[in-house]
């Protein structure tokens, strides 16, 4: 069981907060991780009493819960809620807070701030709460968690950092990019470690190549103030999709600790060939959606989303090559892609293996030998697929394509959000899926000579309609003229 601990949640009415912490907060109430004292504190600038409030999580709690409210669960739940009113930019919140949390017995004093709040606003708070002196850990610890995105850009991210331990040790840390959190892509890890079957062809030898895609139906929607001073490059490449990279390409590392896992990664990291300014377009391409459909509904295109300025040149589609140059990796290209608006919601890993070294049965009726491919489906359809080439039934020498299935999931096990694994890991103190400084920063120096090129680059993007895989154009960052974006987990026939 879980050490007590006090959860005290920033900017707890916004959007974060209903859509994943309270519903993941209230699925682990109910899967019994809470110690008896746990309690959570919500914090925001709403005029709500506690009641108010209780009654406020039940609606947002209600829309998510699987299986339906429970409740009895619910009821459990409630009773660890407090609500506190105040402005994070002022002091006496920090004092009423520590004299709330410190004198009071209710309160474990294991404290889990939460900022569910703008990235501006982080600096403020941590220095708010240091100031107060709650970040001192006497009689339990003090954790600080934070979403990203860490900074803008790779200054930013040195300058946040700088900001914000002053007042925490990097232990006291806990940097979410909420992909890590998916079942999913921690079984990369166990897939790639747990059988020795693929290892020994997990190198350049046997890989031809790597695409790891995000692709959403869905648009900008009601977030166009945050996304459009950021783009789909810092939005998902820079944090998640490097991410992904890293679990998929890094070495065994000593042990499953935190620590070792996160130097592997970081190796990683290290090891991206960087982007010269003059190689800008041959490694990266960016685009917008136009108006189309999607499920037989006609939506806008990004520039007549509400609030997106008209001559905005924000990428709604980015796609990326970039080369790892290591002793595994050398001359392997990978390709991160991700877009709004697209065809499909998926997200998945497919790597491509190498063309056998001969093709035989060249004068038979098989067709020239298909490469094989290993899908990793992150979401929707959470599999691991294998596919193979293999001969038709019958008397002719046909051959056709087959999938070795190992799924995730049986039907009747249990889906859980990424959030609910996070917020546990924190009370358990549990780093591994959280990012360590260095992992922001060399993630975006990778991104970054991109980035910079775009940002001066304001009297063109590309356009691809929204429905669609995305523009055709972007099939120019490929090596070989046969490469072709995968979008499916199913063979191509
Ligand atoms: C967030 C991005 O970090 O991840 C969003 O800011 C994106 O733009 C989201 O939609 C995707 O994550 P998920 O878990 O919803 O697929």
């Amino acid at each position: 069981m879980p050490q007590p601990c006090t959860y005290v949640i920033f900017g707890a009415t916004g959007n974060l907060s209903r859509m994943k912490l309270m519903p993941a907060l209230y699925h682990l109430e109910e899967a019994g991780k809470f110690s008896e004292q746990t309690t959570i504190m919500l914090l925001g600038r709403r005029a709500w009493d506690r009641e108010q409030c209780i009654s406020k999580v039940r609606e947002w709690v209600t829309d998510k819960a699987r299986g339906g409210l429970n409740q009895e669960t619910f009821e459990r739940f409630a009773s660890r809620l407090h609500y506190v009113r105040g402005d994070l930019n002022d002091a006496s919140l920090y004092a009423g807070l520590r004299q709330q949390i410190e004198e009071g017995n209710d309160f474990p004093k294991n404290i889990a701030f939460y900022m569910a709040i703008r990235p501006a606003e982080f600096g403020v708070v941590v220095e708010n709460l240091s100031l107060s002196h709650l970040l001192i850990e006497e009689g339990g610890w003090r954790r600080v968690v934070i979403e990203k995105p860490f900074g803008y850009d790779l200054e930013s991210a040195q300058a946040l950092q700088a900001r914000i331990s002053r007042y925490l040790k990097e232990d006291q840390l806990y940097r979410i990019d909420h992909y890590l959190g998916k079942g999913t892509v921690q079984n990369v890890l166990v897939f790639r470690f747990a059988n020795v079957m693929m290892e020994p062809l997990w190198n350049r030898n046997y890989i031809d190549h790597i695409q790891i895609t995000h692709s959403e139906s869905l648009g900008v929607g009601s977030r166009a103030a945050f996304y459009d001073g950021a783009g789909a490059m810092r939005d998902m490449i820079q944090s998640h999709l490097l991410q992904l990279l890293t679990l998929v390409t890094m070495e065994p590392p000593v042990s499953m600790e935190a620590e070792a896992l996160r130097d592997e990664k970081v190796k990683v990291l290290k090891s991206v060939r960087s982007i010269p300014h003059s190689a800008v377009h041959a490694h990266a391409f960016r685009a917008q959606y136009t108006d189309g459909t999607i499920g037989g509904e006609k939506v806008n295109g990004y520039l007549q989303e509400e609030g997106v300025p008209e001559a905005s040149v924000t990428e709604t589609y980015a796609a990326l090559k970039l080369y790892i140059d290591n002793w595994r990796w050398r001359g392997v290209p990978i390709y991160l892609r991700t877009g709004k608006r697209m065809a499909e919601s998926q997200s998945m890993v497919s790597i491509c293996f190498r063309h056998p070294p001969q093709q035989f049965f060249r004068d038979t009726r098989v067709e020239p030998m298909r490469q094989n491919w290993v899908l990793l489906g992150i979401q929707p359809c959470e599999c691991l697929r294998v596919e193979m080439t293999v001969k038709e039934p019958g008397l002719e020498m046909r051959t056709r394509q087959t999938i070795l299935d190992a799924s995730l999931r049986n039907a009747d096990e249990a889906h859980t959000e990424a959030y609910e694994e996070l917020l546990l890991d924190i009370i358990e103190g549990d780093r591994s899926l959280f990012l360590r400084y260095d992992e922001v920063e060399y993630a975006w120096r990778v991104v970054d000579p991109v980035l910079q090129t775009w940002s001066m680059e304001r009297d063109f993007i590309h356009t691809y309609q929204a429905g669609t895989w995305g523009p055709q154009e972007s099939q120019r960052l490929f090596e070989k003229e046969e490469h072709r974006w995968r979008h499916s987990l199913d063979p191509e026939q």
